[in-house]
């Protein structure tokens, strides 16, 4: 294997952990090169969901085209790159296993490193991304379609998990909010632009607590409030049970209104457990990431608490808060600068890693 000594280290990263494509080229961990990302919400907008034998089969198809446009863009040559980095877990063991192969077969022609990195630890470094350094400890905040979680980073490649979700990601919360809204896939963007202009009083929905210490999320109460609100309390019994309503009865007031409830409670339970956080763990940062920072009166909220407390906020640029490979090459730089390769063994895992 050859280690180059090109120093700060140019990485192409490969992401195809769920139902993007993505590939990226990252300098010294925050210069991004190029970043192109292939979406597939029109293959799975009629199935309101991913489907995983679709994404994989996409991944296939659009992977190689993805890395060379990749590179094409970053205007460098195959034999300028330190190593190959791959998002090698958790998510959608077919989708991985797309990206890991790539990655493998790149990184063993080149005789280059190759490096195998946590989905979630790299959107926490996502603000990171064309950005200044940051200091630690720090807080990190992933909030996703799949995951809603909280970590405490001692340093970057030191990252342990401190609360999850026991039911619903955010992000799948907002999506089913969206199907009983009737407002289309993928829902949680819409939602957001919908309740910017209702009434967030107009409904009181459920902000769960799960005690008065836990640093867990809970969003599945939420959604069922939010579905019994739109469509009435069930009718009948077992497989007979219907909803007497739906979102189609509606005007676009009532709509927007329950939107901003929902908006309100969704951001009100995220933000309840940063401050609990925050009282434990004394930090310097706040590092956040994931399809839902992407979310107007998150950001906003996030932007006022960390001001509030004279704190560094990292909240991804629009570009890196969905999925995408810059993060993943990003935070690659760091496990480089610490000599964590991985080997030709490098496998794909649905779940994620504990610790580092
Ligand atoms: O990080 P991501 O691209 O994929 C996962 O790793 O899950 O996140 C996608 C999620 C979707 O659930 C999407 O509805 C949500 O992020 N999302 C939003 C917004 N933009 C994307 N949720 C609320 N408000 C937004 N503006
Ligand atoms: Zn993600």
């Amino acid at each position: 294997m050859v280690l180059r000594a090109s120093h700060p280290p140019v990485i192409l990263g490969i992401e195809s952990s769920c139902d993007e494509t993505a590939a990226a080229v990252v300098r010294g961990g925050h210069h991004v090169l190029s970043n192109v990302i292939a979406t597939q919400h029109d293959l799975h907008e009629r199935y309101a969901g991913v489907v995983p034998e679709i994404a994989s089969r996409a991944h296939i198809e659009r992977i190689t085209p993805v890395i060379r446009q990749a590179m094409e863009r970053a205007d460098v040559s195959y034999g300028d790159l330190t190593a190959v980095a791959v998002g090698n877990r958790p998510g959608l063991i077919g989708s991985l296993l797309v990206g890991v192969s790539a990655a493998k077969a790149l990184a063993w022609s080149l005789g280059i490193p190759i490096i195998g990195v946590d989905h979630l630890h790299a959107h926490l470094f996502a603000g990171l991304l064309d950005e200044e350094p940051v200091e630690f400890p720090a807080l990190g905040l992933v909030v996703s379609g799949g995951h809603t979680s909280l970590y405490i980073l001692r340093s970057p490649l030191d990252v342990r998990l401190i609360g999850h979700t026991i039911d619903d990601a955010i992000g799948e919360a907002y999506d089913k909010a969206a199907t009983i809204l009737q407002l289309g896939y993928p829902g949680g963007p819409r939602l957001d632009k919908l309740a910017q202009l209702g009434n967030e009083d107009a409904h009181d929905l459920p902000v769960s607590m799960l005690g008065k210490t836990s640093l867990d999320f809970s969003f599945s109460g939420l959604k069922t409030s939010l579905l019994y609100a739109v469509c009435g309390q069930p009718v009948g019994r077992g497989s007979d049970a219907a909803l007497p309503r739906d979102a189609s009865m509606l005007t676009d007031v009532e709509k927007s209104d329950f939107a901003a409830s929902f908006q309100r409670a969704a951001v009100s339970a995220i933000l309840l457990k940063v401050r609990r956080a925050l009282k434990t763990y004394k930090v310097k940062t706040l590092l956040t990431g994931g399809g839902v920072t992407a979310n107007s009166r998150l950001r906003k909220e996030l932007t006022d608490l960390a001001k509030a407390r004279g704190m560094d906020v990292r909240l991804p640029r629009m570009a890196y808060c969905l999925d995408n490979a810059a993060m993943i090459a990003g935070y690659a730089a760091w496990k480089y600068e610490a000599g964590r390769f991985d080997d030709w063994s490098l496998a794909a895992s649905p779940r994620a890693a504990i610790g580092v």
